[in-house]
């Protein structure tokens, strides 16, 4: 069977270490979307993994798979390749010949987008990595896929043109660039020509979808590691201010090659933080300002694994919920982070807003709409500090009576049982009261 994680927010509800302690039964992690914008960080008995590439899973010794649906940089994949075996571990590691290659040029010009933008107050706060660049090169066909690095020939045709139309690109649009080694088809194909030598050694590169539809039927348990949030989806998040793919469920079999009932026949769980975090530029009706933010998100650690930013903070946002639980169909919840918003003297969710005198229990679908929206609070009592590593130990029954109360009310808003609960980053921390996966 299939296991699908979803973050339910805007990313960075630590899906990271809920695929690390459900990897314990699966057999293989798939990452369908995104590249190294993500960054999953798993913690084992203190030490820390920060991964934006490589599945998660690997960490457990799980077969990892980078299917068609996500955009590569050769570079990070390798670091992190390279970093995970200085620590002893040796992922078997296999990527789609169908996902797309991110390229120096890409981050250059994700950049010079983000500082036109800027001028005019419209950045979206991208982490800078291309990916919204090399999904826009994918769709205009004009992309180069891993696959072709492994063929010289291919990829220095595919190169000269590219090169070529994004060098006349940033002339035109950003009086050139100062990284010019980033257009030069030379050096581009030296590089990248070498990446696919050491792919072609390794032997990662396959047709995914046929591998993972084999190891399905013959039982293999799949676990799927969604990336971002599913209010940074290109299509329902909220767009523009939104990544440059699909982490809802969907994608999950589009960006894999499996059918969609061999998602749908699994479990699909939501991710979900005990507060909202967001990292780059929109709307937040939920925002905090001032020292309970800086509380939480010291608390929280809340800075970007990938940028070092600090992240936004405001309270839980259940219209955010009821849409991601919605677009996905989760059949599971995980809700983590319970430990960071102990010793408050109260809490609040948002159960609804009003936009124009008028109650809304989902998120409107332009941003103009979103940002006009005033949320409706419920006020929870707040629960203590308490010994999180022997509630972890000992179950969801020694949880402060608080605690509990706020997660038992998410659940039943939306109407989905949760499988487990964060009390803190370490793999022992999470307390999973209804593995998804079966024996
Ligand atoms: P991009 O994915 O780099 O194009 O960034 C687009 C938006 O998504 C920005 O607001 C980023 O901060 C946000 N974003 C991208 N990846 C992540 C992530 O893994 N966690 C949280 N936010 C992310
Ligand atoms: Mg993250």
């Amino acid at each position: 069977m299939t296991v699908t994680i979803v973050g339910a927010q805007l990313g960075d509800e630590g899906k990271g270490g809920i695929v690390d302690v459900l990897a314990e039964r699966a057999d293989i992690v798939v990452r369908y979307q995104g590249g190294d914008n993500a960054g999953h960080t798993v913690v084992v008995g203190g030490d820390t993994y920060k991964l934006s590439l490589v599945p998660s899973g690997v960490i457990r010794g799980t077969v990892g798979v980078i299917g068609n649906g996500c955009v590569v940089n050769p570079e990070t994949l390798f670091d992190e390749l390279d970093t995970l075996r200085d620590r002893g571990l040796d992922p078997e590691l296999y990527i789609s010949g169908r996902a797309h290659v991110i390229m120096p040029y890409h981050r250059v010009l994700d950049r010079a987008e983000e500082s036109l933008k800027a001028d005019d107050d419209i950045a979206v706060g991208t982490t800078g990595r291309g990916i919204g660049p090399t999904y826009e090169d994918k769709m205009a066909r004009r992309g180069i896929r891993i696959a072709e690095l492994l063929y010289p020939d291919e990829l220095r045709t595919r190169l000269e043109y590219v090169v070529d139309y994004k060098q006349r690109l940033a002339d035109a649009l950003y009086d050139g660039t100062d990284q010019p080694s980033a257009f030069d088809v030379d050096q581009l194909f030296e590089t990248y020509a070498g990446y696919g030598d050491r792919l072609r050694e390794e032997e990662m590169v396959i047709d995914a979808g046929p591998y993972l539809a084999r190891r399905a039927a013959a039982g293999d348990q799949l676990l799927y590691e969604g990336a971002q949030g599913t209010t940074l989806d290109i299509d329902h998040g909220n767009y523009p201010y939104t990544t440059s793919s699909n982490p809802t469920a969907g994608y999950a079999a589009t960006g894999s090659g499996v059918g969609p009932g061999v998602i749908a026949d699994g479990e699909i769980i939501g991710v979900i933080k005990a507060y909202l975090s967001r990292v780059g530029e929109g709307p937040l009706p939920t925002e905090l300002e001032g020292d309970l933010a800086d509380e939480i998100r010291d608390r929280g650690g809340e800075y970007g694994t990938v940028t070092g930013r600090p992240r936004r903070i405001g309270w839980l946002d259940l219209p955010m919920l009821r849409d991601a639980t919605r677009a996905s169909g989760f059949t599971g919840l995980a809700l983590n982070h319970l430990d960071v918003l102990a010793g408050l003297d109260e809490v609040q969710i948002a159960v609804a807003y009003e936009l124009d005198g008028e109650e809304r229990m989902t998120v409107p679908s332009t941003t103009q709409a979103w940002a006009a929206c005033e949320p409706v609070y419920r006020t929870f009592d707040g629960w203590p500090d308490a010994d999180w590593d022997s509630v972890a130990e000992t179950g969801i029954e020694v949880l402060p009576d608080a605690a509990l109360a706020y997660a038992t009310f998410i659940a039943s808003e939306l109407d989905v049982p949760l499988a487990a609960v964060g009390v803190g980053p370490d793999r022992a921390q999470t307390l999973v009261l209804d593995h998804p996966f079966d024996d």
